[in-house]
């Protein structure tokens, strides 16, 4: 299958990242052309993988900003995953905090009307922080696709955490739903550089 439409898969630095070279054969196994960007602490996480995770995607992985000379190295997103999302990239996102380079594309894709769809993983424990229910709400209000709760991600009990049941599916299903209902792409032919 050839693939010509781009996911941006965007992970920061919970246990489930680490399974995300699976993620990764899976989403191209149904037709995505996947660009893997990462928070800097995921980074070092995964940092033995690197070199196997830009071959396998065909892309370099991200995850810092480029240099203002740089050019773009990463094709034009269809839709943007940011998965796992933690309390502390959640929290920065809503509160437009972008230092780093996957909030900084996120926070900037739905403003240019790319689908974003996001997936927690947090403990019952800091979903208990009042700054959290109130970035979830300002992401969805924001038109984030929040895959929190009912239908997705439901927080573990603290140290009850299970990365290998992590819903990937749900992630993957929602891009799809994206791209049949031909909302993807958003403003691509015209102006997406990515930051
Ligand atoms: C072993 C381990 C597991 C962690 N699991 C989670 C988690 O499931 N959810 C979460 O929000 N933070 C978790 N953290 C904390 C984050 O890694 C930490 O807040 C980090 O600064 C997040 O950075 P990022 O959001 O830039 O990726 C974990 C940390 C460690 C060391």
């Amino acid at each position: 299958m050839t693939a010509n439409r781009v996911l941006y898969l965007l992970g920061s630095a919970a246990p489930p990242v680490l399974n995300v070279a699976g993620v990764i054969e899976k989403a191209q196994t149904a037709g995505w052309d996947v660009c893997l960007g990462l928070t800097p602490t995921a980074a070092l996480w995964l940092d033995d993988q690197l070199p196997a995770l830009e071959e396998l995607t065909g892309h370099p992985v991200r995850s810092r900003y480029k240099l203002p000379k740089d050019p773009d190295v990463w094709p034009p997103a269809d839709v943007a995953v940011l998965a796992p999302a933690t309390f502390n990239t959640i929290n920065q996102w809503a509160l437009g905090i972008t230092e780093k380079f996957v909030v900084g594309f996120v926070a900037e894709g739905t403003g240019k009307d790319i689908p974003v769809i996001t997936m927690p993983c947090v403990n019952a424990a800091f979903v208990q922080h009042t700054q959290f229910n109130l970035s979830i709400a300002s992401l969805r209000a924001m038109g984030v696709h929040v895959l929190y709760g009912e239908g997705g991600f439901v927080p573990n009990k603290p140290g009850e955490g299970q990365p290998d049941a992590y819903p990937w599916h749900l992630a993957l299903a929602a891009a799809e739903s994206f791209v049949s209902r031909g909302d993807a792409g958003g403003t691509r032919s015209t102006d997406q550089r990515s930051p």
